[in-house]
């Protein structure tokens, strides 16, 4: 699978972050090949800040797209791991197989599952 390295680059660079000064970047790979950017948008009430996943995610769920296959993350300097709100709004979506990918740059990154990253996440059906 070739994962979308190079645009979640590019939405780092869209990000709003003018309070933390960290940019983070997301590009979520649906399984009809469409790809939805996020980049964090803060605000000056800090917690109203939205995550750049989910704001790749909404993008995604807006259009219709409710498919996910992976996520490519980046963040600062190194690699940049999900928060656990963004897990957790991930597992919503993601099959078993859903892969989280942290890009430190265009060549090295780190592929996980979504379910090594949120062991028995929860769900209503307490499945
Ligand atoms: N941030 C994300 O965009 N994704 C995460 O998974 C963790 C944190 C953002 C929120 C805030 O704008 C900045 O990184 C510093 O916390």
């Amino acid at each position: 699978m070739k994962y979308p390295i190079k645009e979640a680059f590019e939405a780092k660079e869209k990000a709003y972050a003018p309070y933390s000064n960290f940019k983070v970047g997301a590009a979520l790979l649906c399984e009809d090949g469409r790809i939805y950017r996020g980049c964090n948008i803060e605000n000056a009430s800090y917690p109203v800040t939205i995550c750049a996943e989910r704001v790749a995610m909404a993008a995604a769920v807006a259009d219709g797209n409710t498919k996910f296959k992976a996520i490519v993350i980046t963040g600062g300097d190194n690699y940049c791991s999900p928060c656990g709100l963004c897990r957790q709004a991930l597992a919503e979506f993601a099959d078993g197989d859903f892969k989280v990918v942290l890009a430190k740059n265009e060549t090295e990154s780190k592929v996980y599952k979504l379910s090594e990253l949120l062991p028995e996440s929860f769900n209503l059906k307490n499945d």
